[in-house]
């Protein structure tokens, strides 16, 4: 149901694998036609035939609730054929190589995989294998794009713009994929990116993206219009990076007391799933006011439809 009012030339790729690289028309394309998603989302007849014949496949080798079910759900609403693939059930428990699997899959012609991965990397190297389109859906401590433009869609909506604000990414910096990608989307877009953490917490070096660091929650806070707090990623450390969850809590958890440097109208996001306590108190979490964490649930559904329209109409132009 493009009428027209969708280039979908501004997204010159086949895949969408990470944000890095991707220009602000192609983001913007993707969250203008996201936006025309929300409120068909709302209404109780929401079913569209756009993608009728496609087939998507979900493909998770690593835990996740959310973000498979959401791609799961667009695919559905936009009417093509979506298919999960259990890790536990795969042969993946039997040896199989990623390759191997994805070379399996692309056997029986899938237009899209959206695939998940623990390592950095291996969502790229397995595009390279196969000949469906293919979203990254988080790849290690890499990239999480979908993520980064839901997170895009949700501030839009709610400030009406994304350049020109500050946003502070707090937390678990080190391990978090999306975090990665933020950095690349809303410098991209304009915004003025801080990163807020223990200093065990932050990737060396990693002032070159074009972020200000700060090891302090009230001095990073001040005057923010947004904060984006991220989950301690535990099952992705080895070792100690900070001395106990009470004390993490005390200096990097988001509570009303340093909420209180930030903006009045300071948005709270948080990409879930969160550990109330730890990086988050549950009243600011809960906060119906500041917190944008249930809209971001709900802008994901919308940008992976869009995602998914956009790489299934490079499809078409290439004659698949
Ligand atoms: C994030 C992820 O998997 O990277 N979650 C998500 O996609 N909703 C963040 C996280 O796991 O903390």
């Amino acid at each position: 149901m493009n009428d027209g009012a969708f280039d979908f030339s501004a997204y010159p790729h086949r895949h969408l694998l990470g944000i890095e690289g991707l220009s602000p028309v192609a983001l913007s394309l993707i969250l203008d036609r996201a936006d025309s998603f929300v409120e068909l989302n709302r209404r109780h007849e929401n079913k569209l035939a756009i993608l009728s014949g496609r087939t998507v496949m979900n493909l998770f080798f690593e835990d996740s609730t959310r973000t498979r079910t959401s791609f799961e759900l667009a695919g559905n609403r936009l009417g093509a054929d979506v298919i999960n693939m259990s890790v536990s059930t795969s042969s993946i428990k039997k040896g199989e190589t990623v390759v191997d699997t994805a070379m399996t899959l692309n056997a029986m012609h899938p237009d899209v995989l959206v695939v998940r991965h623990n390592d950095a990397g291996a969502v790229k190297l397995l595009a390279e294998k196969v000949n469906c389109a293919v979203i990254n859906a988080g790849d290690g401590r890499h990239e999480h794009p979908t993520q980064a433009l839901l997170d895009a869609l949700t501030i839009r909506r709610r400030k009406g713009k994304i350049q020109g604000l500050t946003v502070a990414i707090c937390g678990d910096i080190l391990h978090s994929r999306v975090a990665r990608s933020n950095i690349h989307l809303l410098n991209a877009m304009g915004a003025r990116v801080r990163l807020i953490a223990p200093k065990t917490l932050i990737p060396a070096n990693i002032e070159r993206l074009g972020v200000e660091v700060f090891y302090d929650m009230q001095a990073g806070l001040k005057d923010c219009d947004i904060v984006m707090m991220l989950r301690l990623q535990t099952e992705r450390m080895s070792g100690s990076f900070f001395p106990s969850i009470r004390e993490y809590f005390h200096f990097f958890g988001l509570d009303y007391a340093k909420l209180e440097k930030a903006k009045p109208d300071a948005l709270i996001m948080h990409p879930g799933p969160m550990n109330r306590g730890v990086e988050i108190a549950s009243d600011v979490a809960d906060d119906i006011g500041r917190s944008a964490i249930r809209e971001q649930v709900e802008m994901g559904v919308a940008v992976r439809m869009a995602c998914l329209e956009v790489l299934c109409a490079n499809l078409a132009l290439e004659g698949a």
